[in-house]
């Protein structure tokens, strides 16, 4: 493994992040070692997505730092750290609608193209001998999500199951250090979240994870270390043990109104 920082791959530190008059993050801290899976878990609304738009460089932090294999993130956005081997899926899917299953996972193959993956789809700027490997390496990739056969179909079509490993076969294609999984396991079937988790367990032998989710029993089965936000301030880290026996936790979860489902 490359750099570093104090065994981190990544490190965010004091980030707060307010919209207008609303502080979706207060001074949050989380550190991510390679090969582990972090859980982020919180009520809805209580800035986990936003933390996530944050890491990706989406979002510049009204405060705090945020340090990548030992280098400071500052200004970096979405793209670079996509290259630098920061890879996310979306709440929901973000699929490209009019772009085909293979396509799709092409688009996210941006890291491993000097010309631009995305360039290649579209046409433009295509760079022969990279669009012929990337094309075979985004081909592999969904050989090894089990989806080869839909890499003609366009999404839309699909079921979300197979749209969901569509998402994932994206963020990974271009083999990141570090993927940024914002609920994988909503709208699956049980026997889907059993193999959401084997995979999740799978991805960490090769990068590390930091999953968002709402569905406990996967949460707990496949992380190392989990962090609970809550109205945007961090209430709780360590075990999974430790942080299902911590009524701070218990606290925040029975303090919100009915479950939606997650849909925000
Ligand atoms: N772009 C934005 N502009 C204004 N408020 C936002 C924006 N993004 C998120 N928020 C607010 O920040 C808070 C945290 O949202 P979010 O990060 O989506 O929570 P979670 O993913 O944990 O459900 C919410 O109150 C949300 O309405
Ligand atoms: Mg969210």
């Amino acid at each position: 493994m490359t750099t570093t920082t104090g065994g981190h791959l990544l490190k965010a530190e004091g980030v707060t992040m307010r919209f207008g008059g609303l502080t979706a993050l207060d001074d949050v801290g989380i550190q991510v070692a390679p090969g582990t899976v972090v859980g982020l878990i919180g009520p809805n609304g209580a800035g986990k997505t936003t933390l996530f738009n944050v890491l990706s460089g989406v979002l510049k932090p009204t405060e705090g730092t945020i340090t990548w294999k030992g280098k400071r993130t500052g200004k970096t956005g979405p793209h670079r750290l996509a290259r630098a081997g920061i890879a996310r899926t979306f709440q929901g899917l973000n699929l490209f609608p009019m772009m085909t299953v293979l396509e799709n996972v092409i688009a996210g193959a941006d890291r491993l193209a000097k010309g631009g993956a995305l360039s290649m789809v579209t046409g433009l700027l295509g760079h022969h001998r990279d669009e012929c490997v990337i094309r075979e390496k985004a081909y592999a990739t969904l050989q090894r999500f089990g989806i080869a056969e839909f890499a003609h179909h366009f999404p839309g079509m699909l079921p979300y199951g197979i749209q969901k490993q569509v998402a994932l076969a994206r963020a990974c294609v271009g083999d990141p250090e570090l993927l940024l999984l914002d609920e994988p396991a909503s709208g699956l079937s049980e026997q889907q979240l059993d193999n959401l988790a084997d995979q999740i367990r799978g991805f960490s032998n090769d990068m590390a994870v930091v999953l968002v989710e709402h569905h406990m029993d996967l949460v707990m089965k496949v992380c190392d270390h989990i962090v609970v936000l809550n109205f945007g301030q961090v209430i709780s880290t360590g075990t999974p043990e430790q942080v299902q026996a911590d009524p701070a936790v218990t606290r925040a979860y029975l303090g919100e109104p009915a479950a939606d489902g997650g849909t925000r």
